[in-house]
């Protein structure tokens, strides 16, 4: 080829060579269920459209999704990978920001039994979800929608 071709053809390359880029793969999004069973016995036999109704309890101050907004309380998006009081921009108390532990399903069954218990001085001021069906159910649902 000449010199003009191996131009031509490098610019091809250039021009249109990052096209299949596009068809690799992402992979999937995890659905509920697989999330729900990446945890330890008994939340992972926790039913998230049943924890969806008892988030009904939380909807006033949270909000799960990806935009991450803050309300009243934290954003919980991405809950289960991050230190407790650890959300940039909203204003913990100092109790939750000293807690010092990640949050995991065990963390939030005891904390959401009794905020005041787990974290002295929280400024969640719920009493608590006392059933804990409820809590296993709405930990799945967290797991769900928060990951
Ligand atoms: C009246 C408002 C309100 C309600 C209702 C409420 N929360 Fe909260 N929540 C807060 C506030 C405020 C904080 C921050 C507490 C602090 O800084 O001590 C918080 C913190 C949290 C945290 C810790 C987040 C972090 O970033 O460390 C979790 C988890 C949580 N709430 C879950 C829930 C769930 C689940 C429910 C429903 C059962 C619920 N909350 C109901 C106001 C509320």
């Amino acid at each position: 080829m000449t010199k003009r071709q191996w131009m031509m053809v490098a610019i091809l390359v250039l021009s249109v060579g990052w096209i299949p880029l596009l068809f690799i793969p992402t992979g999937p999004k995890k659905d509920a269920k697989a999330l729900v069973a990446e945890m330890p016995w008994p939340y992972n036999a926790g039913d998230p459209a049943k924890g969806r109704d008892a988030f009904q309890a939380c909807i006033a101050c949270h909000t799960t999704g990806e935009r991450g907004q803050k309300t009243v309380g934290p954003s919980l998006y991405r809950l289960f990978e991050r230190r407790a009081g650890s959300e940039a921009g909203f204003a913990y108390s100092r109790a939750m920001q000293q807690a010092g532990f990640p949050w995991s399903a065990p963390r939030l069954d005891a904390f959401l039994a009794d905020p005041q218990a787990v974290v002295p001085g929280t400024t969640m001021t719920i009493p608590g979800v006392k059933d804990q069906k409820t809590r296993i159910d709405l930990i799945a649902f967290l797991k769900a929608a928060t990951s």
